[in-house]
């Protein structure tokens, strides 16, 4: 993880558990489909738990399509996985595709884009998201807006684009990063904790849903992990 504190090693052992964690249960939920080569979607992959991701799938064989806002921070993640390689797994250069989640009118486009890199998708993992902490009487509507439109809006719109070709292929696993803010909301985190709890609704939905197409779906809900979103300043006190 980048810029990381005083203390920070404990926190990078605690995150990188977190993404084992999250590999192995992909990994469980997937029987019979190792993830070697399988073609996996990291959104928000240039820093944090998405970059984290990355490295951890890089490492296990995975054909990586990287995505986020700055081409040239998602290019210095691809160097960086790609020096790491050892030679000892057959890796494969990471793909990226650049796009705003926050401009819902893009994402068909960048799913589009995201297909053509291997002509399928076998793992969504909708990770991109900021964060915001404010009490409610200062906060104006229009950063409620805004933490939706890239929190809630933009991975939905992004899954509804790439559902259709895994139910034809009647394969596929959708991940999704919510927050333990997603099942309970705390004082001066309204925006956020909204936009979690909508994402935990609709990826639940989805889930019952889509079941019957042979796709998982997976919501991911992590307490404090130290990174560029939750290295803001808290507001008195409060995560
Ligand atoms: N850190 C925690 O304590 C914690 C706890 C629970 C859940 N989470 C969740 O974990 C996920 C990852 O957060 P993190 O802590 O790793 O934060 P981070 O280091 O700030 O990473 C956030 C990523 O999201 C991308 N992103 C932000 N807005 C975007 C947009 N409009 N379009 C496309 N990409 C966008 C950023 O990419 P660019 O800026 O380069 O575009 C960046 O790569 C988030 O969903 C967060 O809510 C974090």
């Amino acid at each position: 993880m980048e810029r990381l504190m005083g203390g920070g090693v404990l926190q990078l052992l605690l995150a990188s558990a977190g993404v084992l964690l999250l590999y192995r249960i992909l990994v469980r939920l997937r029987p019979g489909a190792p993830l070697k080569d399988a073609v996996v979607v990291i959104t928000g992959a240039s820093s944090g738990l998405g970059k984290e991701c990355a490295r951890v799938f890089h490492a296990a064989g995975v054909r990586l399509v990287l995505c986020g806002r700055d081409a040239a921070r998602l290019e210095k993640v691809v160097q960086e996985l790609t020096a790491s390689s050892t030679g000892s797994q057959k890796t494969y250069t990471p793909s990226t595709v650049i796009f705003d989640l926050a401009d819902t009118d893009t994402v068909d486009r960048a799913a589009e884009e995201i297909l053509k890199c291997y002509g399928q998708v076998d793992v969504l993992i909708n990770n991109a998201g900021i964060s915001y902490r404010g009490n409610i009487l200062d906060t104006h509507i229009s950063v409620h807006r805004d933490v939706m439109e890239t929190n809630y809006f933009g991975p939905i719109a992004l899954t509804q684009a790439l559902l259709p070709s895994m139910i034809r292929r009647r394969s596929g696993h959708i991940v999704v990063i919510s927050s333990v803010q997603g099942k309970i909301a705390i004082p001066y985190r309204s925006s956020y904790a909204a936009s979690k709890h909508a994402t935990q609704a609709y990826f639940d939905c989805l889930r019952a849903e889509i079941d019957r197409h042979g796709i998982a779906v997976t919501v991911i809900s992590p307490g404090y992990i130290r990174t560029n979103l939750s290295g803001q300043r808290c507001h008195r006190g409060w995560l």
